[in-house]
This record gives structure tokens, C-alpha cells and sequence, in this order.
């Protein structure tokens, strides 16, 4: 098992990076199509700030659901050739990939029968769940995914309250073949003391097999510096990811 909890971080005096992770897996970075970046002027600023932050691909990952943000392939590649032309403009040192983040609901299953789906490296579908409660059908959604060849990809399984003190459902979805990606916001507090325990254990359990910053703007990325603070920082950066660019 690995100890997280009693190293002391060797980075308090050197600048923050993230350069370990490569690429960011999780985002909402494109302009104007979910919660995220709601214009250019913003899209911008998160480029420039993860170039700071020494990464070097991002992974877009807009809402897909049907409910707030009904967003296709067609929406996500046309906020993702405006938010290309930015990097170029600007010649920021930036690789861009569109992707999604598909809630579970019924028309994320249509997408999946119909193949309309944008993977990530072309193999991980990353999915999330309702913070409200369990799905009745999760399980069936994770075999068909797997059915077209894909790997689920859960988005901050840390953040489901529902899970909280309940490790045999964790187990259950990781012997199902569904990888976990850490929302790494969760680790500084973002969500509440819960979420960030929650974090802590699954990293504990050697879980996590990706990260992603979930931000949705400015705001966010800029929180993530609280890492370099953050005790199991230096651990952090030993994980085998699958965000490493090959
Ligand atoms: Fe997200």
C-alpha cells in the first residue's frame, strides 16, 4: 500500500508545475458550449495558464447531456477549431484534443449504439454519474462500452456522495474494468472535506489511473497551484498515468 500521508513536499520552493501529468484528461475549456470558458477572451486566458502550468496537450472535455448541454460532435469540433486558432494566433505551445464528458442519462446510450462518440487517445470514453444518487443501469452502461471496444473512463469518482463509505462499490466498478480518473480540485478542498477523504483513500487504494483538473475557468486552474502545498503532492507526481504523452 502506498503512504501518501507523511511526506513533506519538496517543491514549496521551486515553482509550481504540473508538467508530471503532460496532459490535462479534463477540462472545459472550448468557448461558449457548456459551463465552462463562455467566451474566447476566457478560452485564451486557460491556454496561457496552462502553458504556465507546463502542460502540454489538453484534452476538451465539454457536458454532453441531454438535459443543460445537449452538445454533439459537430458543436464540440466547431468550439474546437475556434479554440485551435487561438493557440495558433498566439503560438502557444498547446496540442488540443476534442472529447466529452458524457452524463449517464439515456441519450449518452444512443450515442453509444450509434457510435457518436468522441474517446480520449482514441480508447476512454470519460463518463460521470449523478451526485444525487446511484444509476440503476450503470452497470449495463459500462458493458456497452465496453461492447464497442471502448474503456470507461469515470470522471471524480471521489466526488459521489453516495459512495462515500462504501469501498466494495468502488471495488465493484474497478472489477467491472472502469478506470478512475482524480479530479485533482478535489485534493485541495474544492468540493468539501468529504470529497477530498474520498480522494485520499482511492488514491491510497492505488485506483486512480488518470487525472484531470475539471476546470472551468480561470479560477480553477489558478486553485490547483494549492497543490504544491498539498502533502501528497510529491507522490502525486510518482503515479503511473495514462495523461504521460507516449
Ligand atoms: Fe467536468
Amino acid at each position: 500500500m502506498f503512504s501518501f500521508f507523511r511526506k513533506k513536499s519538496s517543491s514549496a520552493t521551486t515553482p509550481f508545475s504540473l508538467d508530471f501529468m503532460e496532459s490535462d484528461w479534463h477540462c472545459h475549456v472550448l468557448p461558449g458550449i457548456d459551463d465552462g470558458a463562455p467566451d474566447e477572451n476566457v478560452t485564451l486566458a486557460m491556454l496561457q495558464e496552462y502553458v504556465q502550468l507546463g502542460i502540454k496537450k489538453i484534452v476538451a472535455t465539454p457536458h454532453v447531456r441531454a438535459d443543460y448541454f445537449k452538445n454533439t460532435i459537430e458543436t464540440i469540433q466547431a468550439a474546437a477549431a475556434k479554440t485551435n486558432a487561438l493557440i495558433e494566433t498566439h503560438s502557444l505551445p498547446l496540442v488540443l484534443e476534442a472529447s466529452a464528458e458524457y452524463y449517464a442519462d439515456e441519450n449518452f446510450v444512443q450515442l453509444i449504439q450509434e457510435n457518436q462518440l468522441l474517446p480520449i487517445e482514441g480508447q476512454y470514453i470519460l463518463f460521470e454519474f449523478s451526485m444525487q444518487a446511484p444509476s440503476l443501469w450503470g452497470h449495463k452502461l459500462i458493458e456497452k462500452i465496453q461492447q464497442k471496444g471502448y474503456t470507461p473512463l469515470l470522471a471524480h469518482p471521489e466526488r459521489y456522495r453516495y459512495w462515500h463509505g462504501k469501498p466494495r462499490e468502488w471495488q465493484s466498478l474497478k472489477n467491472r474494468g472502469v478506470s478512475f480518473q482524480l479530479n485533482l480540485l478535489s485534493l485541495v478542498g474544492q468540493y468539501g472535506s468529504a470529497e477530498r477523504k474520498a480522494a485520499e483513500q482511492l488514491m491510497e487504494k492505488g485506483y486512480y489511473e488518470a487525472f484531470g483538473s475539471d476546470a472551468h475557468g480561470l479560477h480553477h486552474l489558478q486553485k490547483l497551484k494549492d497543490l504544491g502545498r498539498n502533502p501528497h503532492f510529491d507522490t502525486l507526481q510518482q503515479l503511473p498515468l495514462l495523461n504521460r504523452l507516449g
